[in-house]
C-alpha cells in the first residue's frame, strides 16, 4: 500500500525561498547601512581631528620659528662686538610682531576645543607680557639707556622668550599625541569593518548555500513526484488500453461468431424453404427478400466486428490488414490515400499489429478532422532492425498558441493513446512537420519489440 500522505499536495518551496532570500537581502542590507556608519566616522575623524591637527601645527611650528628669530635677535643684541645701537633691531622686532600676531589667530582657529582656557590665557597673556617688555627695553634704549636695555633683555626677555617656547613644544607634543591616538582609533574602525566584513561574508554565503540546498531538496521532491505521476499516469493509459483491446476483440468476436452463425444458418434455412415454395408464389418472393435482408445483416455484422477488431490480423497479419483496411478507410473518409510499402517485410506480432492498427485509424481520423486535406500519405517501411509506419498531411498542422501550455502538442486524448500504444510495444511516436506545411506522424518499433508482444 503506497502511504495515503503521498497523493496529498506537496509543500511549495517558496515560502522556504523566499524567506532564505529576505534573510540574505537584510544581511546585506544591515551591513550596507554598518558600513556607511563606519566610513561616514572615519571621514569625520580624518577631517575634524587628524587635518585640523596637521594646519593647527604648522601655525605652532611658525610661531616657535619666530621665537627663534628673536631669540637670536637678543644674543646678536647683546653680543658687544656689534657695532649698531639696539634700536637698529627695533624694525626686525615689528616684523616678527606682526607675523607672531597673525599666525596666532590662525592657531587658535585650528586649535579649537583641543585647547584648555587656561592653556590659551597662559599663552596669550605670556605673550603680551614679552611684548610689554620689549617696548619698554626699545624705549630705554631710544632714551640712550643702553646699558640698562640690555640688562632688560638679559634679565627678563630672555627668560619669557624661554617660556614661550617651551609652551609651544609643549602644545606640539600634545598635537602629535592627539594625531596618534586619532590613528589608534582609525585602525581600530578599520579592524572592526574588517572583522564585521568576514562576519557578514560568512552569514549571507550560511544564507546562500543553505537556500541553495533548500531549493535543490524541493526541486528533487517535485521532480520525483513528477516521475511518479507520470509513471502512474503511463500505467493507467496502458491498463485502459489493454482492457478497451481486449473488450473491443471479445466483442468482435461474439458479433463474428454468434451473430454470424445464427444468421448463416438463418439465410440457409430460409433459402431451403422458399425452394419449397411454388414457384412464382408472393411467398417465394418474401422469403428471398427477408433471406436478402439477412444476408446484408451479416455483412454489416462482419465488417462491424472487422472495424472493432480485425480479425485478419491474427489471421493474415498487419500489412494483409492494412491492405483491407487503407482502401475502407479512403471510403469511409473521402481522403486520397497514398499508401507505399519498402523494404525486405517481416512477421509482425499480433499484439503489436493492434496497436500500429489503432495508431494508423487515429492519424488518418486527425487527419479527416483537423488537417483540412483531401490527401494523406501513409508510409510502412521495414528497416534493417525496425518497423517505420508514417502518416503524413500537407494540412493545416499543428495550431500553436496559448491553449498548448505544453509547448507546440495541444492536448487531445488521442495523442496521448498514440504515443502510448507506442510506448506500450516499446516503440517512440514523434510528431514532426513535414517540409510542406501539415503534420507528419512518425513511429518507430525495434524489430524484437514485435514478435513478443501481447495486447
Ligand atoms: N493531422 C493533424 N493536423 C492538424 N491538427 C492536428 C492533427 N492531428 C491532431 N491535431 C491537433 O491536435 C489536437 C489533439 O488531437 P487528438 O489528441 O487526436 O484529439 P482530438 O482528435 O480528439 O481533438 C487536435 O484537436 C488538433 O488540434
Ligand atoms: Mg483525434
Amino acid at each position: 500500500m503506497q502511504p495515503v500522505q503521498q497523493f496529498s499536495l506537496q509543500r511549495s518551496p517558496t515560502t522556504g525561498l523566499l524567506f532564505g532570500l529576505i534573510i540574505t537581502l537584510a544581511a546585506v542590507l544591515a551591513y550596507a547601512s554598518y558600513i556607511t556608519v563606519q566610513l561616514s566616522g572615519l571621514r569625520r575623524l580624518q577631517s575634524d581631528m587628524v587635518d585640523r591637527n596637521r594646519k593647527d601645527s604648522l601655525q605652532l611650528l611658525r610661531i616657535q620659528n619666530d621665537l627663534n628669530s628673536i631669540a637670536l635677535a637678543m644674543r646678536d643684541m647683546l653680543d658687544a662686538a656689534e657695532p649698531y645701537p639696539l634700536t637698529a633691531w627695533s624694525a626686525q622686532f615689528d616684523r616678527i610682531h606682526a607675523d607672531l600676531d597673525a599666525a596666532l589667530k590662525l592657531e587658535e582657529k585650528f586649535a579649537g576645543a583641543n585647547r584648555t582656557p587656561e592653556q590659551r590665557l597662559y599663552l596669550n597673556q605670556s605673550l603680551a607680557q614679552f611684548w610689554d617688555a620689549v617696548n619698554r627695553m626699545f624705549a630705554l634704549a631710544g632714551a640712550s639707556k643702553e646699558a640698562e636695555a640690555r640688562e632688560q633683555i638679559r634679565l627678563t626677555l630672555q627668560a619669557r622668550q624661554q617660556a614661550l617656547s617651551t609652551a609651544v613644544s609643549r602644545l606640539l607634543v600634545e598635537n602629535n599625541e592627539g594625531e596618534e591616538q586619532a590613528a589608534a582609533r582609525i585602525a581600530h574602525i578599520y579592524d572592526s569593518v574588517q572583522r564585521q566584513l568576514y562576519l557578514f561574508l560568512a552569514a549571507t554565503l550560511i544564507a546562500i548555500v543553505l537556500t541553495s540546498l533548500y531549493l535543490i531538496r524541493a526541486n528533487r521532491q517535485i521532480f520525483a513526484r513528477l516521475a511518479e505521476l507520470s509513471e502512474q499516469r503511463s500505467d493507467l493509459a496502458q491498463k485502459l488500453i489493454s482492457t478497451q483491446e481486449s473488450t473491443l476483440r471479445h466483442i468482435s468476436r461474439e458479433l463474428h461468431d454468434e451473430f454470424g452463425q445464427v444468421l448463416t444458418a438463418i439465410g440457409a434455412m430460409l433459402g431451403r424453404a422458399g425452394n419449397q415454395a411454388p414457384e412464382g408464389s408472393p411467398l417465394r418472393a418474401d422469403l428471398q427478400e427477408v433471406r436478402e435482408i439477412a444476408q446484408s445483416t451479416l455483412n454489416n455484422i462482419r465488417g462491424l466486428s472487422q472495424a472493432l477488431h480485425p480479425v485478419l490480423l491474427e489471421e493474415a497479419g498487419l500489412e494483409s490488414t492494412l491492405d483491407w483496411y487503407i482502401p475502407t478507410a479512403e471510403r469511409q473518409t473521402g481522403i486520397r490515400l497514398h499508401y507505399e510499402k519498402s523494404g525486405q517485410p517481416f512477421p509482425v506480432d499480433t499484439g503489436a499489429g493492434v496497436h500500429l492498427y489503432r495508431i494508423i485509424q487515429e492519424a488518418l481520423n486527425n487527419v479527416s478532422r483537423h488537417a483540412g486535406v483531401t490527401e494523406a500519405w501513409i508510409r510502412l517501411k521495414f528497416l534493417p532492425h525496425a518497423l517505420e509506419l508514417e502518416v503524413e498531411d500537407h494540412g493545416k498542422g499543428f495550431v500553436t498558441g496559448p491553449s498548448t501550455p505544453n509547448g507546440n502538442i495541444p492536448r487531445g486524448i488521442g495523442l496521448v493513446g498514440m504515443r502510448e500504444r507506442a510506448e506500450l510495444i516499446g516503440g517512440t511516436l514523434e510528431i514532426a512537420h513535414p517540409a510542406q506545411r501539415g503534420t507528419l506522424v512518425r513511429v518507430k518499433i525495434p524489430q524484437d519489440k514485435l514478435q513478443t508482444h501481447a495486447a
